[in-house]
């Protein structure tokens, strides 16, 4: 009999990457799907990080690079944060891992013992729980009073003798929001106050719309130095559209730094060579891409959000940055993933439910897509929620009668 540890057990597989799964499986059955369930833009990589990444490759020489990182992608995130940050730090306060998410679970493993307390808002992404968990601590949910955005006394109800560390993450994914600079500035303020580690994901914080600010969280910080809780992440899979690339990284104390370092040298040593030194070429290159992918998700946005106000009932929220929005469609069903199961098997539009995210009544709808695939998304969900009266629809040149109706 095989059996399993706690966390062997207990630990869930993504459900992001299960849509995923799930899209793919129906799209290789021949089926016409729509996947608004994405989490990364379809744009190419700069040119710059393939020819740098391919010009290694030709080279044959690929070996292991010291575990926190290369020297030169150490270099070129220290000037990143320079430049985006207006922050100095040198590159012992850098660790480059493999993707914002390995940086994430690696400042946790750093600093949660079993049982500590880690507090993050609701909606959240799908992995915090789960990292906290795989650290055996325990997650403690801030959970607005209306809207998207708790109030910094929400924050500060939630913190008890356990709690360990608050984690932001802004422009948010689900939400699309950015928490505003009150918030952050007071956040950043209470963390010190109470000495409790603030891990910011700014994985998002260059794809804002409409001139919403990139925050940078060491304006608010007293210092930031040997004895500073700050920890900020970033990477280049989304500003670059180089998700299969896996490089993140953190930005915090040396202190912090060295511990991550510790535990990545044995957990999977330093990042691919190859990928660090497409990652030097992306941050050191031309930044155009970064711009015209911004544009574009804008652009996506603009026409996400009409589509979607114009079925009566949704509530929409229109996405201060990333490329989720986050539709409140309890309207017309309270369970998320009834919803998302219904919104795949009948009309083939994949989704991810808003309980994952920690909101029920809700579906994360990407628009990282194409913009033909949204506007065809949102017809056949107009029509699966019966707001367009007609009792028939056309799918991938099939015509479907109505399956079921929810409402
Ligand atoms: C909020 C957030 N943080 C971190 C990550 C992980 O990014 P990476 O692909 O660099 O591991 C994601 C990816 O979806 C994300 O949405």
């Amino acid at each position: 009999m095989i059996t399993l540890s706690r966390i062997g057990q207990s630990i869930h597989s993504s459900p992001t990457l299960k849509i995923n799964e799930k899209a793919a499986q129906l799209r290789a059955q021949g089926e016409s799907v729509i996947h608004l369930g994405g989490g990364e833009p379809k744009s190419c990589a700069p040119f710059g990080a393939i020819v740098a990444a391919s010009n290694l490759l030709n080279s044959g020489e690929i070996r292991y690079t010291p575990s926190a990182g290369t020297p030169a992608l150490r270099k070129a995130i220290v000037d990143y944060t320079q430049t985006f940050y207006r922050q100095e730090i040198t590159p012992k306060n850098v660790i480059a891992s493999n993707g914002a998410k390995q940086a994430i679970m690696t400042a946790l493993l750093a600093i949660i013992d079993p049982g500590d307390e880690v507090i993050f808002p609701a909606p959240y992404w799908v992995s915090y729980p789960e990292m906290v968990s795989l650290c055996g601590g325990v997650s403690r949910v801030v959970n607005p009073e209306s809207g998207y955005i708790p109030t910094i006394k929400a924050f500060e109800a939630a913190i008890s003798p356990k709690t360990k560390a608050i984690i932001l993450n802004s422009p948010n994914n689900p939400s699309g929001l950015t928490y505003p600079e009150s918030l952050v500035s007071d956040l950043v303020q209470l963390c010190e106050r109470r000495d409790l580690w603030l891990i910011m994901d700014d994985i998002y914080h260059r794809l804002t719309f409409d001139g919403y600010p990139m925050l940078s969280c060491f304006d608010y910080a007293q210092s930031f130095d040997e004895r500073s809780k700050l920890v900020v992440i970033n990477g280049i899979s989304k500003q670059y559209a180089m998700t299969g690339f896996r490089i993140g990284w953190a930005v915090a104390s040396p202190v912090l730094i060295q511990a991550m370092n510790n535990i990545q040298s044995h957990f999977s040593s330093g990042p691919s060579a190859l990928l660090q030194h497409a990652a030097v070429a992306a941050l050191t290159g031309p930044q155009s891409s970064v711009e015209s992918l911004r544009l574009t998700l804008q652009n996506q946005r603009d026409v996400l959000v009409d589509l979607a106000r114009s079925i009566p009932g949704l509530k929409v929220e229109k996405p201060h940055g990333t490329f989720y929005s986050f539709i409140d469609f309890s309207a017309y069903e309270k369970s998320s993933h009834k919803l998302a199961e219904y919104l795949i098997n009948s009309v083939r539009v994949a989704t991810v439910p808003g309980l994952d995210f920690g909101m029920e009544g809700h579906l994360r709808i990407s628009y990282c897509g194409s913009m033909k695939d949204i506007v065809e998304g949102f017809r056949r969900i107009s029509w699966a929620l019966g707001a367009d009266g007609s009792d028939e629809i056309e799918i991938g040149g099939k015509r479907v009668r109505r399956a079921e109706c929810i409402k």
